[in-house]
């Protein structure tokens, strides 16, 4: 089957054509990252313009770079939500008209469902298995017992990891979005300079929190005397970095043990970021766990993640229909299929 799949939740306008939920045939990503970046953070009105602007241009192109036309494709998946209202609605509107067009199916999909099964294209692993859902919006871990089969374990209480990581860019005037250029300048920075605290590390439960965190930052960057210069810069951004790659991993690897999971997924934006990669690699080898991580396209915002769950309810007969509404808020624990 050849599926449709467009994402529109934030930033990113992307669509791809995905065969039988498993080969990529495009992956189209419209990045809005320019428009945004003079403000320091999403402005969801901008967004939606954007995506309104982009869409076609990134569905036309997706087409073309699948070699397919369009009365070829059989179905169509689209992000549903959790999102910014107006963003989402520009790839939903969109996706009810094509399906409506064309006589296909559609399939309404969670983003962060996208983003756990984005791996299950390269490297699929067998379930149950955890996951770590790490983005702008998300720190979860979700026990994973199938396609639709999710239960919450743990979540942020606060700040998500990448907005915590956004936020500490900012505040180290190092622009938007923050993760990658913390990611890069912590390369070359002591990760032990700064103690930053571990936050809910000792706690017996599955919940994260960041924000103390990027206070720390602030506290220490506002009792720096002298300028901040750029080796003490790297320096911070290695020693915050450290301090969220700790609580990350020790903390998921707590929640595999105890739920007796071998295999963890760790999906979303920050799962870009090389330290929590390294980290997780050398940890598994220890704890016996097999960790995946999507190829760094995957990570971010992008179509072809839908292309798995798409593909699976649009076999099943689980269709959304044409009065499917755009949700900014939504628990991935509600879409559980028996
Ligand atoms: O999944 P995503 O593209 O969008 C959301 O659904 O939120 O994640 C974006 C987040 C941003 O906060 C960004 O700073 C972060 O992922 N990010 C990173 C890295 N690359 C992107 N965080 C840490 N290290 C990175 N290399
Ligand atoms: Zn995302």
């Amino acid at each position: 089957m050849l599926v449709l799949c467009i994402e529109s939740s934030c930033d990113e306008t992307a669509a791809a054509v995905i065969r039988d939920g498993r080969e990529i045939l495009s992956n189209v990503i419209a990045s809005q990252v320019d428009v945004h970046a003079r403000y320091g953070g999403v402005v969801p009105e901008l967004a939606s313009r954007q995506h309104v602007e982009a869409i076609s241009v990134v569905i036309n192109s997706a087409l073309e770079e699948a070699g397919v036309s369009i009365d070829q494709i059989e179905g169509i998946g689209v992000t549903r939500g959790p999102g910014l209202i107006g963003a989402l609605l520009v790839g939903l509107s969109t996706a009810k008209a094509m399906a409506w067009m064309l006589d296909v199916p559609l399939a309404a999909v969670h983003h962060m469902e996208g983003h756990i099964l984005a791996t299950s294209l390269e490297n699929p692993p067998d379930f149950p298995f955890l996951a770590l859902a790490v983005s702008g919006g998300h720190t979860h871990l979700y026990r994973v017992d199938g396609i639709g089969k999710y239960r919450t374990l743990g979540q942020t209480l606060d700040d998500a990891a990448g907005e915590a990581f956004d936020k500490v860019a900012k505040l180290l005037g190092l622009g938007y979005p923050g993760g990658a250029v913390i990611d890069r300048l912590a390369q070359a920075g002591n990760p032990e300079a700064i103690a930053f605290p571990r936050p809910m590390l000792h706690r017996p439960n599955f919940d994260f929190s960041f924000s103390g965190i990027k206070t720390a930052v602030l506290q220490y960057v506002n009792k720096c005397q002298e300028p901040i210069g750029e080796q003490h810069t790297a320096d911070i951004a290695a020693s915050f970095q450290e301090a969220v790659v700790e609580v990350l991993t020790r903390k998921t690897l707590r929640a595999a043990e105890s739920e007796g999971l071998e295999r963890i997924v760790v999906a979303g934006g920050v799962a870009c970021n090389s330290g929590l990669r390294t980290r997780f690699d050398e940890l598994s080898v220890k704890h016996g766990v097999k960790v995946f991580f999507p190829s760094p396209i995957l990570c971010g915002d992008n179509a072809a993640m839908l292309g798995v769950p798409a593909n699976y309810y649009l076999e099943k007969g689980c269709y959304a229909d044409n009065s499917v509404n755009a949700v900014s808020s939504w628990t991935l624990d509600s879409i559980c299929l028996d």
